[in-house]
C-alpha cells in the first residue's frame, strides 16, 4: 500500500514536471502567439501591398491609433497629429496652413490620410517620405509642426504606464524606440480607407446616381474635344484616375509660372531634376468635398474655384503636363452646368461612415 503511493506520487512529480515543461514552452510561444492578424476592410478595391516587414496586428494599430491622438509628441505637449488631421475632415486641416507648435504657420496646406496604403510612390505633397514609416516621424521634428526631438518623445512615452503596457503588448519587451513608434503609426494610417461614399454604392449597383451626377461623371473621365466642345469633356480622370482617384505621380497642373514656382519648386526640392519644378503629388480626390481649402498653398476655398482654375486660369510654364498646355489657350470650354455637374459627381466621393467611425476616435 505504501509503496503505491510513494509510486503513485514519484509519477506525480514526473508529471508536474512535464507540464512546467509545457508551461514553459508555451509560455515563450506566447509573446508571438499573443498577437492578434488585424485585417484591412478594403472592400471592393485591390489587395494593397503592404510592407512584408510590418505585418498588421491589432496591437500595433491600437499603439499607433495611441500615438496620433498623443500631445506628448509635441515640444509643450500641445499638439498631436490628430490637430492638423481631424477625422471629420478626412484626416485633414480646414485652414490654409496648419497651426504648428506655439501657433507657427507651415508653408504648405495639410493632407488627408486616406488609402495610404494604395499609395506606392512616396508621400508629402513632394514625396520626400519614401514610406508612410518613414513620413510619421517628420511631423515630430518639423519646427513648424510638433518641434519635438525623438530622444524627448521616447523619455516621455517611457514615463507613462499605458505606453509601457501597449509597446510590451505590441513589440515584445523591446524598450521604446522610433522605428517602432514609426511602425505602429504606419499601421495606424494603413487602416484609415475610405471606400463607403456614394459612389462605392453604386459601382456596386446598390444606388442610383442624379442626372447632374451622372452626367458629372462622365465629364470627369471624357478627354476635352476641340471639334465639339459642348459636349465633351474635362478628362479629371486622366491624372485622378482609377478606384482611388490618383495616380501616384507627381506633377504641374498648371496653378504656377516658372517664376512663380520659385515659391516652392515642389518635387525639385527631393529630386533637383529640373524636370521636376513646380510638380506636386496628384492627390485622391476621395473625400474632397470635406478638405478645402485646396491645393499644396491651399490656393482655392471652393471646389468651383478648382474647376475654374482647370477650365480657364492654366497658367504656362516649362513643366506643365501636355494633356493641360493642350487646352491652355482654348480652355476646357466647361460650361456653368458642366461645372456644377462634375461638383456634384465629386460630392458623390464623400464617405460619411470613414468621418464619423467611433473606431479611430481617441
Ligand atoms: C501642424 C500640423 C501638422 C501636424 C501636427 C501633423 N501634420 Fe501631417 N501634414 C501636415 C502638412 C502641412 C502636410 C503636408 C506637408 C508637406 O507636403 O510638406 C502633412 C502631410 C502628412 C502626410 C502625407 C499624406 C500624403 O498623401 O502624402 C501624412 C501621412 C501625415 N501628414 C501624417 C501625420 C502624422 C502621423 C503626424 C503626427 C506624427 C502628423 N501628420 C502631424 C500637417 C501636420
Ligand atoms: C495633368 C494632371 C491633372 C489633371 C488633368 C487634373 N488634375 Fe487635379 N491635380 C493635379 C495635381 C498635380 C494636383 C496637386 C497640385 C498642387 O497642389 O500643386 C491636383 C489637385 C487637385 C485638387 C486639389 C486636391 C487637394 O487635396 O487639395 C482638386 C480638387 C483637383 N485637382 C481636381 C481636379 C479636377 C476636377 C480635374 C478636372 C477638371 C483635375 N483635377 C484635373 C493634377 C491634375
Amino acid at each position: 500500500m505504501n509503496l503505491l503511493i510513494i509510486k503513485f506520487l514519484k509519477m506525480n512529480k514526473t508529471i508536474l514536471i512535464f507540464l512546467s515543461f509545457l508551461t514553459v514552452l508555451s509560455c515563450k510561444k506566447n509573446v508571438t502567439q499573443d498577437l492578434t492578424p488585424y485585417t484591412l476592410n478594403i472592400g471592393a478595391f485591390p489587395k494593397p501591398n503592404l510592407p512584408e516587414d510590418n505585418k498588421l496586428t491589432k496591437e500595433k494599430v491600437k499603439l499607433g491609433k495611441m500615438l496620433f491622438h498623443e500631445k506628448l509628441l509635441s515640444s509643450d505637449n500641445s499638439i498631436s497629429c490628430a490637430s492638423c488631421h481631424l477625422q471629420e475632415k478626412s484626416f485633414n486641416d480646414d485652414k490654409k496652413f496648419s497651426k504648428g507648435v506655439g501657433g507657427l504657420l507651415g508653408d504648405r496646406n495639410a493632407m488627408s490620410i486616406i488609402n495610404m496604403a494604395w499609395n506606392t510612390n512616396g508621400f508629402f505633397w513632394d514625396g520626400r517620405a519614401e514610406l508612410l514609416r518613414d513620413q510619421a516621424l517628420g511631423p515630430i521634428e518639423n519646427p513648424l509642426e510638433m518641434n519635438e526631438s525623438l530622444e524627448n518623445v521616447i523619455k516621455k512615452l517611457s514615463n507613462e504606464e499605458q505606453y509601457i503596457n501597449q509597446f510590451k503588448k505590441a513589440f515584445g519587451d523591446e524598450e521604446i524606440n522610433s522605428l517602432n513608434i514609426s511602425l505602429a503609426m504606419e499601421q495606424f494610417m494603413f487602416t484609415m480607407i475610405s471606400n463607403q461614399s456614394k459612389y462605392d454604392a453604386y459601382l456596386a449597383g446598390e444606388t442610383a446616381l442624379t442626372e447632374s451626377e451622372d452626367r458629372g461623371r462622365k465629364l470627369f473621365s471624357q478627354e476635352y474635344n476641340p471639334f465639339f466642345p459642348s459636349e465633351s469633356g474635362a478628362d479629371c480622370a486622366h491624372c485622378h484616375g482609377g478606384f482611388n482617384f490618383e495616380n501616384d505621380k507627381y506633377m504641374n497642373n498648371g496653378l504656377s509660372s516658372d517664376s512663380e514656382m520659385e515659391a516652392d519648386l515642389g518635387r525639385f526640392k527631393v529630386t533637383q531634376n529640373n524636370q521636376d519644378k513646380g510638380k506636386f503629388k496628384v492627390t485622391s480626390l476621395r473625400n474632397i468635398a470635406l478638405t478645402a481649402p485646396y491645393m499644396h498653398d491651399g490656393r482655392f476655398n471652393t471646389l468651383m474655384e478648382v474647376l475654374d482654375h482647370y477650365n480657364e486660369e492654366i497658367k504656362a510654364s516649362s513643366t506643365l503636363e501636355p494633356e493641360i498646355e493642350n487646352t491652355r489657350v482654348s480652355g476646357l470650354e466647361l460650361s456653368q452646368q458642366d461645372k456644377e455637374d462634375i461638383i456634384a459627381f465629386l460630392m458623390t466621393l464623400t464617405d460619411n461612415s470613414l468621418a464619423t467611425n467611433p473606431e479611430f476616435f481617441e
